[in-house]
């Protein structure tokens, strides 16, 4: 009697402790472009602690290096240039070959132009930039599509791609990075037509974060990086969200909409994780600075 009831105390416990450490992502199998620094890479740390098995696509064959220290071995990595189709192919075929399937797409990799304003475009670099910054931002994120939607279809999968503030405001960059942006948000909603019912497709539009993002060689830009601009300082005071955020602060909206049985009717969407832009005051970003006082506590 006593033994029986000791057994079921353990199994219950048991079950206990599974339920605690079952993440929303377990077993499936995510392939990250530009997943080898930044947000990309704190998605990956994130997912991977989801339960989730990870790959990633990226041109950096330092940055590869660095998330293989961090991450161990267990990650399936690709060094290639998200403007190759052939790049993603082999990105695709190597998380197969690693993990048995491909279930979630994430096109992330991108490059700003720095705000570049139309008016300080120089005559002769416009055109090479433009076509630049669009192979990176647009042309990358289709590639990767293609080449992933055989796999995505077969499992019932889905793909996310990262937007900016820059996809709906003016001013997160110049003409080319918006331009850019609003492209990404239309290439969304078209896939996501077009993938259904088999894979949904959505985005996220993050706003401000410490990386290493760089820009285009055309402009002169491809070392620099955003890390050298005191984003908290240009950024404080600005939005009715005043946090500054971390790269891995974004992780859970990939989460979410990675996730079939949390937001299985979400398609064509893209989740605005901006700090507030569509919120922001005309006198005053936030409006409720005073509300603890008001409500006495
Ligand atoms: N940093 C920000 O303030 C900010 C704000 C809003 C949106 N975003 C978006 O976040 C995403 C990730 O950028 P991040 O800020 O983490 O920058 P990051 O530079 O830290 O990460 C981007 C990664 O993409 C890789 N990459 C760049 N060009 C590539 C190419 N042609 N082929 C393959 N890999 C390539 C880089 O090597 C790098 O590892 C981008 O889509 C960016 O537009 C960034």
């Amino acid at each position: 009697m006593c033994w029986s009831i000791l057994m079921a105390a353990l199994t219950h416990e048991r079950r206990k402790t599974q339920e605690r450490v079952m993440g929303w992502l377990d077993g499936r199998v995510a392939l990250i472009t530009g997943g080898a620094s930044g947000l990309g890479a704190a998605v990956a740390e994130r997912f991977i602690a989801e339960g989730a098995q990870i790959a990633v696509l990226d041109k950096s064959t330092e940055k590869i290096a660095g998330l293989t220290a961090r991450l161990g071995k267990g990650i399936a990595v690709t060094q290639g240039d998200v403007r190759e189709l052939k790049d993603h192919q082999r990105a695709v075929s190597a998380t197969v070959e690693k993990f048995g399937r491909l279930d979630i797409f994430i096109g992330n990799a991108a490059i700003w132009d720095y705000g570049a304003k139309l008016v300080d475009l120089p005559e002769d670099a416009i055109s090479p930039a433009f076509d630049e910054l669009f192979a990176v931002n647009v042309k990358g994120y289709l590639l990767g599509a293609k080449a992933a939607q055989r796999e995505l279809v077969k499992n019932q999968g889905c793909m996310i791609f990262t937007v900016s503030n820059a996809g709906f405001y003016p001013d997160g960059g110049g003409p080319l990075y918006t331009a850019s942006k609003h492209a990404v948000v239309g290439l969304i909603r078209q896939l996501a037509f077009e993938c259904a019912p088999h894979v949904r497709v959505n985005g996220v539009a993050p706003g401000a974060i410490p990386t290493d993002l760089r820009g285009p060689a055309a402009l002169g830009l491809a070392e620099r990086s955003i890390a050298s601009i005191p984003l908290q300082e240009a950024t404080r005071g600005k939005m009715p969200i005043a946090d500054f955020p971390a790269p891995g602060d974004y992780a859970g909206a990939y989460v979410l909409l990675a996730s079939k049985e949390n937001s299985r009717m979400a398609t064509g969407t893209v989740i605005n994780c901006d700090g507030g832009f569509a919120a922001r005051g005309v006198a005053t970003p936030s409006g409720g600075v005073n509300l603890p006082q008001k409500l006495g506590l």
